[in-house]
């Protein structure tokens, strides 16, 4: 059995994490012969919560989990990690617009990346869940300069995933047979699900759906609005869902991508292939050896509608930059 890898979770007494943490305790993040231990951060005042959950994690008694760590100190918590899953944040209260949510919680993301270049591990890599995780992410690698900022990486894995399901459904098949279902920009309203380049059972998707006015309306407002749709069904945000975004998100990093397909991660944009301004955290199709590292992977080509969509979202990061940029160092 390989080293024990030791994982940092924030936000660990919230709703993702109740989701998150017993399936990565049980081997389904890491592999189910992989030992994990888990630097558990809250706030203080939710230290007692976080108690509650670890007393359920050991009365799971799973095999896997060799160590848990729980802390209100975040230097505490990121001390040798080689996964800093960054879930925790303020969630947006009444009457909120969201550069304010920006501002509430850029200031936690310049802490965490400090915290995270002074004292995880050599290895370590990151996911921004919380919320507006590709601002946040941006900021947590501004303050980690020490740290290649490919190792940096904010979450679409839900909205790809959530998009898969809506073709799959209208095309009547399974869901395994939507592939490439790019997410291009921000985790947000204007993020572009990209109806052009994904496949169904091997074949374009607007080929087998044969409507494209579907695609470029319903198909793109549904994913986008569907964390919207579930607060308003459920009375709480997304959780399950959100959790399993980020076992899948993971695993495609550490699974070597089969060829000719790709997921979705927003990524930092330097260098990227497709002239998308760099110094962004933007979704792009990306795929991995299998060992951690990815790369964008080039040559996907969008029609007028997405590459309309493509500039909003591009100007809502920038303008999300320029709120926060007193944060960047
Ligand atoms: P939640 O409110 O149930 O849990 C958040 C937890 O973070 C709370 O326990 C809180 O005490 C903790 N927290 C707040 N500030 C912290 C700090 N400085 N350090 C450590 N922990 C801190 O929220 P939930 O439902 O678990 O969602 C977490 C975040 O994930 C939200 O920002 C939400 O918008 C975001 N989200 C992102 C998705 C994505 O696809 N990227 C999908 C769904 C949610």
């Amino acid at each position: 059995m390989s080293k024990t890898i030791r994982v940092c979770v924030t936000g660990a007494a919230g709703q993702i994490d109740y989701s998150l943490l017993f399936r990565i305790a049980s081997g389904e993040m890491f592999g189910t012969e992989q030992k994990v231990a888990l630097n558990l951060l809250e706030i203080t005042p939710a230290l007692d919560a976080l108690k509650g959950v670890a007393m359920e994690l050991d009365d799971c008694a799973f095999p896997l989990l060799e160590e848990i760590v729980m802390t209100d100190d975040v230097n505490v918590a990121m001390k040798d990690v080689n996964w800093a899953l960054l879930v925790g944040s303020k969630p947006r209260g009444p009457g909120m617009e969201r550069g304010d949510l920006i501002k509430e919680n850029g200031p936690i993301f310049t802490s965490t990346g400090k915290a995270i270049n002074d004292h995880a591990a050599d290895d370590v890599r990151v996911v921004v869940v919380g919320n507006p995780c590709n601002t946040n992410c941006l900021i947590a690698m501004h303050n980690a300069p020490d740290i290649p900022r490919d190792r940096f990486h904010a979450m679409t894995r839900l909205d790809e995933n959530r998009a898969k399901s809506q073709l799959a459904e209208k095309a009547g098949v399974a869901v395994t047979e939507v592939k490439n279902m790019v997410i291009w920009g921000n985790h947000s309203a204007t993020q572009v699900p990209d109806y052009k380049n994904a496949t169904i059972a091997g074949k374009p998707a607007t080929d087998v759906i044969g409507d494209l006015a579907y695609l470029q309306s319903e198909f793109i407002s549904t994913v986008a609005k569907r964390g919207a749709a579930i607060i308003a069904a459920r009375g709480k945000s997304s959780a399950a869902s959100a959790a399993n975004g980020l076992i899948d998100h993971v695993k495609s990093l550490l699974t070597p991508t089969p060829q000719g397909e790709v997921f979705s991660s927003c990524v930092c944009s330097d260098g990227n292939p497709y002239g998308i301004p760099e110094g962004l955290i933007f979704s792009f199709p990306c795929r991995s050896n299998g060992d951690g590292t990815y790369e964008i992977v080039p040559g996907f080509e969008l029609d007028q509608h997405l590459t309309d969509g493509v500039a909003k979202t591009v100007a809502e990061l920038e303008s999300e930059r320029e709120v926060i940029k007193n944060l960047l160092g």
